[in-house]
């Protein structure tokens, strides 16, 4: 341990990926003598993991690194020096352009280099300010420490596992294969081991992530490449693990294995993440998605085939340059064919060198906003439907944490909704079976189904066949 306790505040922006990594670099910063906490007031060291995809993202982060300034301003005021850094995909996109718009800034760290953050702060102590925005060929998570058990535990029951980074797709108006760089798979058994490792502090779920995941190819024992569906199989026998999940997936890469998967695998849980941004062929074409919308519609015939429950949310982007009225009907109605029971949706950003803000036939705002609202209004819809589905079902829910009222407890479904339901805070961390009773407009509510009155039980059954 070196020197005396000190307190860690980082924020996370954007993607899952970058959660992830705020954690790896909280576990690197702990035998520093960090510990995290949720105040950025008392923090010694306030890290923003950002994110670059959109232009608003971007612009919050130097929002708060504002208000960031103002906390270490008050603390020089009375003795205490805040170090200030900024990690992500804004700093690998921006590095020292960053600390010339905010000079409160002390350290610039890419995506790649958050293991050198030790020595980062130490230059900083020395220097004033380091940036690292490298991309160096040995893999970070060599070096990046593995967290303690207790650490583990306090996240909870569900955890991500960084498997791939990178992407080398090219879609024409993403950031990602310019800040990310290109695809990398990490090599099965130091996934295994994370894994493991994980389980033994009481892990029941594992989130395989990656920008590309379902491009992974990371090397086996056996020196091949594995496909995601091979590496999750292996992880599905560990024991411990009941539930798998991965994301963010490309249509392109849903390879045979990989649909396979989701119909005997029984720990890859029911729920897809696949983007698809848009309906109509024209665009994906503008987009360089590779695919059509007629591939995107098989891949999910084909998911349903073997997992006709399969719960499917998608990503959207509305007024790509050049979209039409007509083109934008063609997303719509494939909203329609798919059912998708969530969605992440956006107005189009253009990227400072990405394809896409070069092209004409830029769309006017207002006519983004309005197909934004159309757009959402539909996926509601499907996601209200798909609730409704739920109700007098039981499902199996992982209990993540107290609920909003005492004695309540909230976690998830196989399909990811979030459920509340009276339970005793011994089954935090445990999988049990609920009976849901009410469609909330964020959540579902449900009793445990061991204390569902048995003619409920009997309704249930009726319901789910099961
Ligand atoms: N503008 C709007 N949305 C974007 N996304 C990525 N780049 C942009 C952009 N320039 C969205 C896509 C992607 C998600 C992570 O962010 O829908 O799937
Ligand atoms: Fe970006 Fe496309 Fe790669 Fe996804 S697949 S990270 S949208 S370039």
């Amino acid at each position: 341990m070196n020197g005396s306790r000190k307190q860690l505040y980082v924020k996370s922006f954007g993607c899952q990926m970058n959660v992830y990594d705020s954690r790896r670099m909280a576990d690197t910063l702990a035998p520093e003598g960090y510990s995290e906490t949720l105040s950025p007031e008392d923090a010694d060291l306030v890290i923003l993991n950002t994110c670059h995809i959109r232009d608003k993202a971007a612009e919050k982060v130097y929002s708060e690194l504002g208000r960031v300034r103002r906390l270490k301003q008050a603390a020089a005021a009375r003795g205490r020096r805040v170090v200030v850094a900024v990690a992500g995909c804004v700093a690998q996109a921006e590095g020292e352009e960053i600390i010339r718009r905010q000079p409160a800034v002390d350290v610039v760290v890419g995506p790649q280099s958050y293991h050198r953050l030790p020595k980062l702060l130490e230059e900083a102590a020395r220097d004033g300010k380091a940036i690292d925005t490298e991309f160096p060929v040995d893999d970070k998570f060599d070096h990046l420490a593995a967290p303690s058990a207790a650490a583990i535990r306090a996240r909870g029951a569900s955890a991500f596992v960084t498997v791939q980074e990178g992407c080398d797709k090219f879609c024409t108006f993403c950031v990602v294969p310019y800040t990310r760089g290109t695809e990398i798979s990490r090599p099965v058994r130091k996934i295994v081991d994370e894994v493991e490792h994980l389980a033994a502090a009481g892990v029941r779920e594992i989130s395989l992530i990656g920008q590309n995941v379902n491009a992974y190819h990371g090397e086996a024992l056996d020196r091949r490449p594995w496909s995601l569906a091979q590496l999750l199989r292996r992880i599905a026998e560990i024991g411990g693990i009941d539930r798998l999940r991965y994301t963010t997936s490309h249509p392109c890469d849903m390879s045979e294995d990989l649909i396979a998967a989701h119909g005997d695998l029984p720990e890859l849980m029911p729920q897809l993440h696949l983007p698809v941004q848009s309906g109509s062929d024209r665009v994906l074409a503008a987009m360089n998605r590779r695919h059509s919308r007629a591939d995107y519609l098989d891949i999910v015939r084909r998911l349903r085939a073997v997992r006709p429950d399969l719960a499917l949310t998608s990503d959207f982007i509305v007024g790509f340059p050049g979209e039409t009225a007509s083109d934008f009907d063609a997303t719509l109605d494939l909203i329609e064919q798919v059912g998708f029971c969530g969605a992440f949706s956006f107005k189009y950003s253009p990227r400072p060198g990405t394809p896409g803000a070069e092209m004409a036939d830029q769309i006017d705002e207002d006519i983004k906003s309005e197909r934004l609202q159309r757009l959402q209004a539909a996926i509601e819809r499907h996601q209200a439907a798909f609730n409704r589905s739920c109700l007098h079902r039981r499902v199996d829910v992982l209990f993540e944490r107290p609920g909003r009222h005492p004695g309540q407890l909230v976690g998830r479904s196989p399909y990811l909704q979030p459920v509340q339901a009276t339970a005793p805070a011994t089954l935090i961390g445990e999988i049990a079976a609920v009976t849901i009773v009410e469609i909330g407009s964020n959540s579902l509510f449900g009793t445990l189904a061991s204390q569902t009155p048995a003619c409920a039980q009997a309704r249930d059954f009726l319901a789910t066949g099961a």
